[in-house]
């Protein structure tokens, strides 16, 4: 295992996961864990990554300098590197220009970190103080025309550091050192693979809950469902399965959940048909934050209502994910988010958490889902938000809606997936906007409904762009809704990139 301490850098998730890639376990920790602590959990080498901060101000992140005495091997990137530079007595110098973008090193002959890479290597820089003499004991290993010190090391303490960011793409022989330090330097053996991911797992839920019993929402989403379907494997019909069909979910999607967790895997899924529930609770309501409010909390309800029910119910699975896990806090100075899979539970009902899926990032998860057999449209499904179609049917919620809602998503779904477009487009929805519009159809006059297309493309859905749907496959799209889904005359494509616009349309 390889720690990489947490200053902050935008890149440090990338770290973990290069080294992940390399088939060795690999955790993002808090730059606060002490040399103790990292003693006791024994991890083969530590990287300590870049940051933001400056290391000659007073008040940055540091760590416990105790743990370049542990003798285990420790990486410096960047920030990282400074901070060993200083940490033994080198020269840090602030600088108000940083030097960002691509840059060429020279490497020295018997540098450790290079010993299986080329002389002159261009690289991604990105770093304003730089340092300007190595502490005693180092050597340069490399440098570059604006960064002396490019690379330095302290071979016989296992002590490396480099300027520049080996973990991007943009680094041409990035994965190179990086593996020269976890397989040569730190002696990892590369055998961290999702079908040990699994065993191991599998032994550990197993431990964990005995014969005791395993609650879990599954909503057919990517993680509840590869949730669910590890701990089936662990533990079999112990696991309660509770899905709320709350009539917002798209075409098909309640009956396919159903078919492949009930029926194909066998597993305890307690359906709950919510639809007129959901639907009553919606009536006469068009404000979108209230919409929200009442179904989620309406979800809730169901699932107390349901899981009441259930005897002997000591632990609640969710779908928790290390980036998750990560944002809820490595002690860096990055937005802190509180995570709530599962809202509310029953106040007398008192639940242990398991959740199995916290050290794993989402395509991990997706990789670990198509190991436990689940299919391909479960394991790739696009984000689907949980209020569901009542979202995408501007102002009030009528099943008439919903239905145009669900029948023209469906068509738009096909027409994608058939023009092989379906994992380049991170997500793509119909909405069906208030308004009414003439139009003409078999000489009579129309007046119907407008669907509006959403498609974007996006890392995270924190901001996206529009999606550029090939023409010929907008209007294949836009034939067959009109002809297909009653009370359409219209179809329009949404141009607006997040932000200034929002995904959703409410
Ligand atoms: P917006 O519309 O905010 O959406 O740009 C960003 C992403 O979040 C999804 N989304 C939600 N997901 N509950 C969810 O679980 C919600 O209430 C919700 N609202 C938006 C949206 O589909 C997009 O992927």
């Amino acid at each position: 295992m390889i720690f990489v301490l947490d200053f902050g850098g935008q890149y440090n998730q990338l770290i973990t996961r290069r080294i992940r890639e390399f088939g060795v376990y690999s955790e993002l920790r808090s730059h606060k864990l002490t040399a103790e602590e990292i003693r006791k959990l024994e991890p083969k080498g530590i990287i300590l990554s870049g940051g933001p901060h400056s290391v000659t101000d007073e008040h940055s992140f540091r760590c416990d300098e105790e743990i370049f005495q542990l003798g285990i091997p420790v990486l410096g990137i960047c920030y990282g590197m400074q901070l060993m530079a200083k940490s033994f007595g080198g020269k840090v110098e602030k600088s108000d220009n940083r030097e960002y973008g691509k840059a060429t090193i020279e490497i020295k002959d018997d540098a450790a970190l290079y010993r299986n890479s080329p002389s002159t290597q261009t690289v991604w820089m990105s770093h304003g103080d730089k340092i300007t003499e190595v502490p005693s004991g180092f050597q340069v290993d490399a440098t570059s025309s604006s960064t002396p010190i490019a690379a330095m090391s302290n071979e016989e303490r296992k002590l490396f550091g480099v300027q520049y960011h080996p973990e991007v793409k943009h680094t041409e022989f990035g994965n190179d050192l990086l593996k020269q330090f976890v397989f040569d330097i730190c002696s990892c053996t590369g055998n961290w693979t999702m079908e040990n991911f699994i065993e191991q797992q599998v032994k550990e839920i197993r431990e964990k809950v005995g014969n005791r019993k395993v609650l879990c929402a599954l909503s057919g989403g990517v993680d509840s469902s590869v949730v669910a379907a590890l701990i089936h494997k662990a533990i079999g019909n112990q696991l309660t399965c509770i899905f709320v069909d709350h009539g917002l979910l798209r075409k098909n999607e309640a009956d396919e959940v159903m078919k492949v967790f009930a029926e194909d895997f066998h597993m305890n899924v307690i359906k709950v048909d919510a639809r007129e529930r959901f639907l009553s609770k919606l009536k006469g309501v068009d404000d979108p934050e209230k919409k929200r409010k009442i179904i989620g909390n309406e979800f809730i309800y169901v699932f107390d209502d349901e899981a009441a029910k259930l005897k002997d119910i000591d632990f609640l699975a969710q779908g928790t994910l290390y980036t998750d896990v990560i944002e809820s806090g490595t002690d860096t100075a990055q937005t802190i988010k509180s995570h709530h899979n599962v809202g509310g539970l029953p106040e007398d009902m008192q639940f242990e958490l398991i959740e199995p899926l916290k050290t794993l990032f989402k395509d991990e998860v997706r990789e670990l889902g198509t190991q436990l057999g689940i299919p391909d449209y479960i394991v790739w499904r696009q984000p689907f938000p949980g209020p569901g179609l009542a979202i995408r049917v501007l102002g009030e919620v009528t099943e008439e809606k919903l239905a145009i809602v669900r029948e023209s998503d469906w068509i738009l779904r096909e027409e994608i997936a058939a023009a092989g477009l379906d994992k380049e487009i991170w997500q793509y929805f119909t909405v069906l906007p208030n308004i009414r519009s003439v139009g003409v159809m078999g000489d009579q006059r129309t007046y119907d409904y407008t669907i509006g297309i959403r498609a974007v493309t996006s890392i995270d859905g924190m901001t996206s762009d529009w999606a550029r749907i090939p023409w010929d496959v907008l209007e294949k799209i836009s034939t067959r809704i009109v002809n297909e889904v009653p009370h359409v005359n219209r179809v329009v494509y949404d141009i607006t990139s997040k932000p200034p616009a929002t995904i959703e349309w409410e």
